[in-house]
């Protein structure tokens, strides 16, 4: 196993669940968790989708990546979990893993259209078709999930807590 640093990134397509095993996983390991598009939120005072619509999503990209490069210096024993683009620009794959431990919860397309129908809050699946553009998205970012994460779980069917429990088990010395 690679030597891995004290946080923990949770990276995964829009509705992998990475939100939900944050909190899990924080609560187990008594870390803090931070969202980063929650952080972009509150560095611009706006929402992701007011964000893309007003100044488009290469804008939104680039605050990804000052993101990313303002945690490497700061972050401290957290779990991050990013947005699901996060890793599909490539110079922030080192800065991925740099910051820490990544992990990459994979679902399948059909468990995120479950997962997300009706939602309105992701601005890359306003669409006609979005069962088919999250196939199509997927299929585009397998790659890059694959080359940044130290770990991959297939979560599809696993509760948010069993994926916790094996992110805990994975990482020994995560505690404290
Ligand atoms: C995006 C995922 C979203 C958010 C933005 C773009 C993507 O985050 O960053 O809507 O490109 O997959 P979540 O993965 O937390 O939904």
């Amino acid at each position: 196993m690679e030597k891995t640093s004290k946080n923990i990134i949770l990276i995964g397509f829009m509705g992998s669940g990475k939100t939900s095993v944050g909190l899990k996983l924080s609560y187990k390991l008594r870390r803090p968790v931070e969202d980063t598009d929650k952080l972009i939120e509150r560095r611009e005072g706006c929402s992701v989708s007011e964000i893309f619509a007003r100044r488009g999503e290469a804008y939104f990209r680039e605050q990804e990546t000052k993101l990313l490069e303002d945690l490497v210096r700061t972050g401290h024993e957290c779990i991050y979990s990013v947005g699901g683009g996060t890793p599909v620009r490539p110079c922030n794959r080192p800065l991925l893993r740099q910051l820490g431990t990544v992990v990459y919860l994979r679902a399948q397309p059909e468990t995120v259209y479950e997962r997300l129908k009706g939602d309105t809050t992701r601005p890359l699946l306003q669409c006609e078709d979005p069962l088919g553009r999250i196939r199509e998205l997927m299929e585009s970012r397998r790659e890059a999930y694959e080359t940044c994460a130290h770990l991959t779980l297939e979560v599809d069917r696993m509760a948010p807590e069993a994926i916790a429990e094996a992110i805990e088990t994975y990482l020994p010395g995560a505690h404290g």
